[in-house]
């Protein structure tokens, strides 16, 4: 595996792999991998050649006061675990190759920036499409692979690659988790013994919802209660949102169909824990 950190010379080795006949298969990161971090490894080998995963911690998508300077790192760890994985190119930046000195633009996609998540985390979905468009340019993979964890985010990036004509196809990998049903994420590390312990309801909440989806119950204002009841057992849980939206333009919806999801942000003491379900 190579490990590049700088534009140009990555930009050398894909130029070579294209000229090669080779597709490029591209997964950002911003590190610390888990098992969900590595399935979309796996679904980008599976489709590409080549394996590109991009590892930046980046700190326009996150607010003052977030845990940009605690979010948990350990290159070595990763190193070994994307090797492990096949990935052919690790790109790892420094702060001033991706924003140099006088850096002044960035991307927004209206709407869908501004709900859900958005609505709390004012410029995170900026900082998001703006990183991810220019690594798309610094890459130019064939796919790119995001997890439907982060179901807005994933979202969003279609509708940008939509809408600023990019020649890559969008692939999502399910969500991963962890035996007893919590969403792996990088952030799970924060989470106190209690905390960690207590914070498996939300799957249980949504998984009910689920159950209750198919067993014919369809108003959304029913489900989305009964979700905040279940939650609400946790007496450490604080509940940001609970919505349940379509697919699309991440609408909130009153009657609840396939193709439609519900989707929650919860806190527990100062840890923001995100999980979704597909109805
Ligand atoms: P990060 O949180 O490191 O996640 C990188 C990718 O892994 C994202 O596509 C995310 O949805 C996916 N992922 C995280 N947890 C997952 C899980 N449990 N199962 C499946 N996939 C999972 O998301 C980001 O980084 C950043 O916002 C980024 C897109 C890299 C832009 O900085």
């Amino acid at each position: 595996m190579n490990i590049v950190k700088t534009i140009s010379e990555i930009q050398k080795k894909i130029k070579k792999y294209k000229s090669e006949g080779k597709t490029v298969g591209f997964v950002p990161t911003m590190g610390f991998f888990h098992e969900g971090h590595l399935s979309l490894m796996d679904i980008a080998k599976e489709k590409c050649d080549i394996v590109v995963v991009s590892l930046f911690v980046n700190p326009t998508q996150f607010a003052p006061g977030e845990d940009l300077d605690i979010y948990p790192r350990n290159f070595e760890r990763d190193e070994k675990l994307a090797i492990s994985a096949g990935v052919d190119i690790l790109f790892y930046p420094d702060l001033d190759e991706i924003y140099p000195k006088g850096y002044l633009t960035y991307i927004y996609t209206e709407q869908l920036s501004s709900i859900l998540c958005g609505k709390f985390r004012k410029e995170h979905f900026q900082g998001v499409t703006t990183i991810v468009a220019k690594l798309f340019n610094i890459v130019q993979p064939n796919i790119a692979v995001f997890g439907q964890k982060d179901y807005q985010q994933a979202i969003i990036i279609k509708r940008m690659v939509r809408d600023l004509n990019f020649p890559i196809k969008i692939i999502l990998g399910p969500i991963i988790r962890e035996r007893d049903g919590i969403a792996m994420s990088s952030r799970n590390k924060y989470l106190s013994k209690e905390e960690r312990d207590q914070a498996k309801i939300i799957n249980i909440a949504l998984k009910k919802a689920k159950e209750e989806f198919d067993s014919g119950i369809i108003e959304a204002n029913i489900i989305k209660e009964n979700i905040r009841k279940k939650i609400q057992t946790s007496d450490l849980a604080r509940i940001e949102y609970i919505e349940i939206v379509n697919s699309v333009n991440l609408d909130s919806i009153k009657s609840v169909k396939s193709g439609t999801f519900a989707a929650v942000a919860v806190y527990y003491g100062k840890t923001r824990l995100i999980d979704n379900i597909d109805f």
